[in-house]
């Protein structure tokens, strides 16, 4: 398995994966964002801070830094996700780590996320991570006519 930039050439398997059912369940990107189209236009212009892992060719697992601006220059949030297939098998933690070495690359001092509140396994991996949670946002988010809450990570760096 290897780990490279983003690749306008994966953009259609990239956006298959992501509209995979266990990726869009645990994902907050709408259907439009993530098409082959509009993940090229996007991601090409953030190359140096989006990794793809690739098996045999095919996309198992995609990591995405978004430094804020503004008043929030110092930080970002980020998005990742790894094929079902691959789970818990390390892809997850060499997408994260290609993730910090951007963070320190370009100086951030904080790096953030949310996460649905029962998404248990990604809140699991972020703590090993050393992210704490800051906080929690009340039926922020839906899914499936279904109501969640927004569970606020974060790591100073
Ligand atoms: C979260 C996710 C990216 C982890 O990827 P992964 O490749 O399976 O993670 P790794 O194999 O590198 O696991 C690293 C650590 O995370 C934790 N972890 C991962 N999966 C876990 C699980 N099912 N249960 C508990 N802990 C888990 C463990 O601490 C694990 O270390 P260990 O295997 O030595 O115990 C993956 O589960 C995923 O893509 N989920 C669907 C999409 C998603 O939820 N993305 C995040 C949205 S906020």
């Amino acid at each position: 398995m290897n780990i490279i930039n983003f690749n306008k050439k994966y953009s259609k398997q990239l956006s298959e994966l992501w509209l995979s059912p266990e990726i869009t369940k645990n994902t907050l990107s709408t259907k439009t964002r993530t098409t082959p189209k509009n993940l090229t236009k996007k991601l090409l212009k953030e190359k140096q801070n989006s990794f793809l892992a690739i098996e045999n060719k095919n996309v198992i697992g995609f990591s995405s830094l978004r430094p804020f601006e503004g008043r929030k220059n110092h930080s970002a949030d980020f998005v990742i996700f790894v094929s079902p297939n691959y789970h818990r098998k390390g892809v997850g933690t060499k997408l994260m780590k290609k993730l910090f070495d951007r963070t320190k690359k370009l100086k951030l001092k904080r790096i953030e996320l949310s996460v649905f509140s029962d998404n248990k396994k990604a809140i699991s991996f972020y703590k090993k991570f050393g992210f704490k949670i800051d906080g929690k946002k009340k039926k922020s988010l839906q899914r499936d006519q279904k109501l969640f809450d927004e569970i606020i990570m974060g790591k100073l760096i």
